[in-house]
């Protein structure tokens, strides 16, 4: 799959959530829902939100920090910053800018993914491939949103399912055999806006007094729909990923899944023939992160001695696109 690259893998993580946390009771506080059809739909209990003056770069700042620190480097060793998010700081300068100049690392170039909640997996195998081709030696690639500042919070639909966090890894050239082995990206755009969007504030329909009147900068999604596709997306994927490596389901340790709903989790640990222990499953603390679930739920695996070295993961993402992600590593 890597052709001539090099191999290059994870050699450090780190994540970030804002510390303020809203449980599903606050929520039935807020719009007409209980904790009973939170958790028995999503899985979800608790999501940790973002304080008014915090933006994604500042949760990125944190985790990124904290995944250099974790791979025993400088700020400046690090060539390439990429941040995949669809809450960027603003639209210009890239999310990615921002982060680079605020972990210092002076010498790196900088761009943003913006392939939501699969946006991770996609920045990870475009930085895979920069640095295995030798452009680069370090790269930090953060996944991080803060759905909550474009989240509808009158809507019951939607407020309901999403938090803030930032997970980032750092990579580098590992030793053959080692590191990214494959992955499987693909996307459907036939209609795309009308199942999961965020309408106004860009080209298309740029702000207005009447767009801001119909709540159109906030998510829409058709729920079901991305349900559906989600679990079928997120099984393909996974097979054409763990089939390129040259393995079998038997061989993945662990399966990190974008956490959206714990039934999508579920649905799709079924249909794959990996036992269900082996899906890290951490969406009831967090909700639906976006591009931050994949490296946070990993960052606190390879913490908490969860992934070990040589262990074969397996990561596969789904979101708006509508796209989906899978990619196979060897720790
Ligand atoms: N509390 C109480 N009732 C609710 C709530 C709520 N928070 N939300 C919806 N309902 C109601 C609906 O109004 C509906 O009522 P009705 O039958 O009287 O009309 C009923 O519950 C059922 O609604 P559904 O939408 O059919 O519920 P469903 O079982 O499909 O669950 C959910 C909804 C959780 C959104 C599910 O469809 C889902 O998880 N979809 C996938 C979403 C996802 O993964 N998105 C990720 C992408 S996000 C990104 O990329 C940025």
């Amino acid at each position: 799959m890597n052709g001539t690259l090099r191999p290059v893998g994870i050699i450090g993580t780190g994540s970030y959530a804002p510390p303020r946390v809203l449980t599903n009771f606050d929520l039935e506080k807020m719009v007409d829902t209980s904790d009973e059809w939170i958790r028995t739909r999503t899985g979800i209990v608790e999501r940790h939100i973002a304080e008014a003056d915090v933006a994604t770069s500042d949760l990125a700042t944190h985790s990124a920090t904290a995944a250099i620190a974790d791979a025993g480097l400088q700020p400046a060793q690090i060539g390439l910053v990429v941040v995949a998010t669809v809450t960027p700081d603003t639209l210009f300068p890239c999310t990615a800018s921002l982060l680079q100049h605020a972990i210092g690392a002076t010498k790196a170039a900088a761009f943003d993914v913006l392939v939501g909640c699969t946006g991770f997996v996609y920045a990870l195998a475009a930085a895979g491939a920069m640095v295995g081709s030798g452009a680069y030696e370090y790269a930090v690639i953060s996944g991080a949103d803060v759905l909550s500042k474009f989240t509808d919070w009158e809507d019951r639909r939607t407020c309901v399912l999403f938090g803030d966090a930032a997970g980032s890894v750092v990579i580098g050239p590992v030793e053959a055999g080692r590191g990214i082995l494959s992955y499987s990206l693909g996307n459907d755009g036939d209609g795309a806006t009308e199942v999961l969007s965020l309408p106004a504030g860009g080209s298309r329909l740029p702000a207005s007094a009447e767009t801001v009147a119909a709540r159109q900068h906030y998510l829409k999604m058709v729920g079901q729909e991305v349900f559906k596709f989600a679990v079928r997306a997120m099984v393909e994927s996974s097979e054409v990923a763990v089939r390129r490596a040259g393995l079998t389901m038997e061989d993945i340790d662990v399966a990190i899944p974008h956490q959206a709903n714990l039934r999508i989790v579920d649905a799709a640990a079924k249909r794959l023939d990996i036992p269900f222990e082996r899906f890290l499953r951490n969406g009831d603390r967090y909700g639906n992160t976006s591009a931050a679930t994949i490296p946070v739920a990993m960052d606190e695996a390879a913490r908490a001695g969860q992934i070990k070295r040589g262990d074969h993961l397996l990561l596969s993402s789904f979101g708006a696109g509508l796209s989906w992600a899978s990619m196979v590593l060897r720790w």
